[in-house]
């Protein structure tokens, strides 16, 4: 099993971050965590703070395929990117958006997700646990 994880803008500083909001773990700790839960799983981890690093990269998951589902955290780009929206609904393996904070209980601005709208599903409020659930639900997609 082959999975793409992709975290958005500002996540590579996770554990310096507004640690309130998104706890002290870093995102090679995220990653490493990841790994270790589901031992059996050949990650791919891609960090971008650039919208069309972002869009490039939907588009060879599109053109060249390799990966059985995308997990993905596009950190502020969720609220605003129409282009990583449209980039997205051409993949076509299940998609699962992941969030650390429940967005739903944050600034108004927070609460649209244009990207989850073209996911099979959205899971936010559980810190790192966010990533695992999302995974086990992308799994559970792949073998459903
Ligand atoms: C976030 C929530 C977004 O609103 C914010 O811009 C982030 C992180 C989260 O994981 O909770 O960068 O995606």
């Amino acid at each position: 099993m082959k999975l793409l994880v992709i975290n958005g803008p500002n996540l590579n500083m996770l554990g310096q971050r507004e640690k309130a909001q998104y706890g002290s773990l870093t995102l090679p700790e995220i990653e490493g965590m990841i790994r270790e839960t589901y031992a059996d799983v050949a990650f791919t981890f891609f960090q971008s703070n650039h919208e069309g690093e972002i869009v490039e990269k939907l588009h060879d998951v599109v053109k060249k395929g390799g990966y059985d589902a995308i997990i993905a955290n596009f950190g502020a780009y969720t609220h605003t990117s129409v282009a990583i929206r449209d980039a997205l609904s051409m993949v076509t393996v299940p998609k699962v958006e992941v969030h650390l904070s429940n967005i739903h209980a944050r600034e108004e601005f927070r609460h649209t997700s244009l990207t989850g709208g073209v996911c099979d599903g959205i899971v936010a409020g559980f810190g790192v646990d966010s990533y695992i659930l999302g995974i086990q639900a992308a799994l559970n997609l792949i073998s459903s």
